[in-house]
């Protein structure tokens, strides 16, 4: 079943049905003006801080309520709907609609009773407040006539907290006034004399307000009780029904801003306002207003700003393959997932509620890969912010917090970072995570000179960023367990694995090893032949060690607890065979060829299913050992053998690394939620953006996934995607195309800018093979083999690689 379909050109996705199995949410904005939105218009705002900054409410794990709602009412029947289907939610029978999706705008249609409305939600580029933009038209024979009304529930506090369990404190601080055509909703507004710096027990007065321009305000309530009416609810409204609002103002209690315009439309007539919401003081609020004296045109340029904005950046990397499905996903939606991710880190969702106050150091570094082959200049900026948080003994700070002041922070050494940030040790794999992310950006970006660039600890002191790695690698050098493999620590990429100090993670050591690797190409780049024989030297011990102890038979162990006892072997009778060990065996070069297909084949056989491969299998419940956190959740979700959709990324890198373009692809179909469009009933979870989880075979509800948006799977499947079944490996010198591409494609393009230049690229597959190269063609000019010297590129580059 499908509730809705992709709009490729257009790069939205459009719901045609509103009954959507969970809320289908958009961002909008960015973390200094957020705001997500449902399909059914539910969702909140926030100024900086999910959980701090929080201006509209929006009650969690509630079906989706309240939200930006816009009541319409005939006057003359009495009869009223809503802009989005909910909450009035009338008979589908006759009211239609559809809501569309895009680059962080919501637009929603609907036609009821002879009346067609748009609304188009969205935040200003580089604003801060939002605007609700609608368009009514009657598309009745005689003349109608409507009352509007707009409603924003505000919160009560700017904690999120505060507003929804301290009441006793938080109900007793607001109040709201009417001003021309808006609501202002004060907060603290007691201390209106109070000065910035002189807070009154850490309190200011704060304003809100929530505007209509494009037409004069008819009437209008600051209470939400005054509003909704006890005993009724946002889908019948008193003032919404009486047609008029009572004009009753919030002191205490919950405010809110309701506004009602009355609207006189001709038949085909079409009239349009705006709704404003944002965190702003009197004069500010008025001048925003001002903007929008012609709500029409002001509208209609910010969107276009908006919409141009984000298309450019997708237009960086085009592909055209006989996949729908995959490109929908590469071109817009995956691509978009990972600007969210970047941007957003797990700040705010349905499912964050804003209270992470910082960046996760993995999931940040992680998520800076999604972007590099679209704005190399914005992953940059990261690095160097994620470089700046590691500390000056290589590690990385668990919780980089909003407010890093590199140089000067704490770290888990101290006992004032655990109390702030929650965190209590180091991770294992935090600072194994910039191998891969700082050569990704180097290779695309041609950026070289970086390596040599001077950025400093979080704590103290500053180095190059070569030195950061060292520093980087030497604190896992530094942190080994009793068998000589890095140390488990507090969490390593499965935050549910609590190994210690003594317990080891073979996922670890298979990074270490593969920094390693990376580690030799910066130290050749230096000329620093010591060091280059130092990691051969350690490189080659630490391959023995990882074969000798974690390869069993068909699989790869997952490590050792701080016992010593394996984890994962064949004959355990609990989780004797998990996902990631054998996927970044691969990855990280260290399996043989032998052991690479044995593995793979066994996650093919005991992991995989129609959704994806599970984290483990079978999942854990009596034989946990102390530190296997997994046994919290139930079977067959989340990390105890759920299908965890950020490794299905690297399953698909490691299959495409080994040439298995149909196996590859195989795995990107499972999990891929465009490819699930039509089994919406099944996945629940937006069609066009990653989960965190989908529950595995284990659970009654097999295929359904959860965590929308913020996951690090976005720039894992962009990864396995790009560069492993597009094969695009730029390196220091040029690119690499080596394509793993199921056999039935017959060839596909690419239009992909680098350093600068723009390269045509176009894979033929004559004779329908999987992977590898004939011949290579750049401007006409036969290559060597699969590789493009940057020297060779041209202000508009034409690539031609035969496949055979
Ligand atoms: C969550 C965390 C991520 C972790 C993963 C597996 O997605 O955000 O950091 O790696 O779970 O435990």
């Amino acid at each position: 079943m499908n509730f809705g379909y992709f709009d490729d050109e257009k790069r939205e996705y459009v719901i045609t049905r509103p009954d959507t199995p969970a809320p289908w949410a958009n961002y909008l904005g960015s973390p200094e003006y957020g705001a997500l939105i449902s399909n059914n218009a539910g969702g909140y705002s926030f100024a900086r801080s999910g959980a701090n900054g929080r201006i509209l409410r929006y009650i969690f794990n509630q079906f989706d309520q309240p939200g930006r709602y816009i009541y319409l009412r005939d006057n003359e029947s009495k009869d009223y709907w809503s802009a989005s289907w909910q909450p009035v939610g009338k008979d589908l029978e006759s009211y239609k609609s559809e809501c569309h999706h895009g680059t962080a705008y919501t637009k929603m249609l609907a036609d009821y009773s002879g009346i067609h409305s748009e609304v188009c939600y969205y935040v200003p580029l580089n604003q801060t407040y939002e605007v609700w933009h609608l368009k009514v038209t009657n598309a009745s024979a005689c003349e109608r006539n409507l009352t509007i009304t707009g409603y924003a529930e505000f919160t009560n506090n700017n904690n999120y907290e505060q507003d929804q369990v301290n009441l006793q404190y938080s109900q007793f601080i607001t109040s709201t006034v009417f001003e021309t055509n808006r609501i202002r909703h004060i907060i603290h507004g007691n201390l209106d004399w109070v000065k910035e710096g002189e807070e009154v027990d850490n309190k200011l007065a704060i304003s809100r307000f929530f505007a209509l321009t494009g037409a004069p305000v008819d009437s209008y309530c600051g209470d939400k009780e005054s509003f909704l009416g006890r005993y009724h609810g946002y889908h019948n409204p008193v003032g919404v029904e009486n047609g008029k609002l009572s004009g009753e103002m919030c002191y205490n209690e919950n405010g809110c801003g309701a506004l009602a315009a009355q609207m006189l439309l001709k038949p085909g007539e079409t009239k349009e306002i705006a709704f404003l919401v944002g965190m702003k003081e009197h004069e500010e609020a008025e001048a925003i207003c001002n903007r929008y004296a012609d709500v029409a045109a002001q509208c209609e340029t910010e969107l276009k700003e908006l919409t141009g904005y984000w298309h450019e950046k997708l237009e960086h990397f085009q592909v055209h393959t006989p996949s729908r499905e995959f490109d929908t996903m590469i071109n817009t939606w995956n691509a978009y997932n990972c600007f969210m991710t970047f941007i957003w880190s797990r700040a705010a969702s349905f499912f964050y509620c804003g209270l992470r106050n910082g960046y996760g150091y993995r999931d940040t570094v992680q998520d800076i890969q999604g972007v590099i082959h679209l704005a190399p200049e914005m992953a940059l900026e990261k690095i160097r912010f994620m470089l700046s948080a590691q500390v000056d003994n290589g590690g990385g700070l668990p919780l980089v917090k909003f407010t890093h002041n590199a140089g000067h922070e704490d770290t888990p050494d101290d006992a004032s970072y655990v109390q702030e940030t929650g965190h209590p040790a180091y991770r294992a794999d935090d600072a194994l995570w910039l191998f891969p992310t700082v050569y990704k950006y180097i290779a695309e970006s041609g950026n070289l000179a970086f390596i040599d660039e001077v950025i400093p600890f979080a704590n103290k002191d500053e180095a190059t960023v070569y030195e950061h790695l060292k520093r980087a690698l030497a604190f896992s050098v530094n942190h080994l367990g009793p068998h000589g493999l890095p140390a488990g620590l507090y969490a390593d990429w499965n935050d549910c694995l609590r190994l210690g100090k003594n317990g080891e993670s073979s996922f670890v050591a298979l990074q270490f090893y593969y920094a390693m690797t990376i580690l030799k190409q910066f130290a050749a780049y230096k000329e620093d032949q010591a060091y280059m024989d130092y990691l051969e030297e350690e490189q080659k011990k630490l391959g023995t060690l990882i074969n000798n102890l974690c390869w069993n038979e068909d699989r790869f162990i997952r490590g050792f607890t701080e016992a010593g006892e394996v984890i994962g072997k064949r004959t355990d009778p609990e989780a004797n065979m998990w996902l990631n060990p054998q996927s970044w065996a691969v990855i990280s070069g260290l399996a043989t060829k032998q052991q690479a297909e044995l593995s793979m084949e066994n996650v093919r056989k005991r992991l995989n299913t129609e959704y994806g491969a599970i984290l483990m299998d079978p999942p854990y419940h009596l034989h946990a050992f102390d530190g296997a956190l997994a046994v919290i959740y139930n079977p067959g979700t989340k990390e105890n053998a759920g299908i965890f959709s950020q490794s299905q990324g690297w399953l698909i890198l490691a299959e495409a690394l080994l040439g298995h373009g149909d196996q590859a692809f195989t795995y990107f179909m499972e999990n891929a939620p465009s490819a699930q469009n039509d089994r919406a009933e099944i996945r629940k979870l937006e069609p066009y953006c990653y989960g965190q989880f989908t529950e595995g075979k284990d659970s009654p509800h097999f295929g359904r996934s959860h965590v929308h948006w913020l996951t690090g799977t976005a720039s894992t499947v962009m990864v396995g995607c790009v560069e492993g079944i597009l094969g695009m490996r730029p390196d220091f010198g040029g690119l690499r195309i080596a394509p793993s591409i199921p056999a039935d494609w017959d060839q596909f393009t690419i239009e992909k800018d680098f350093r600068g230049k723009h390269l045509h690229i176009v894979v033929e597959n004559p004779e329908h093979v999987q992977s590898g190269c004939k011949a290579l063609y750049v401007n006409e000019e036969k290559m060597e083999d699969n590789y493009i010297p940057v020297e060779k590129m041209t202000d508009q580059t034409k690539v031609r690689l035969v496949m055979a």
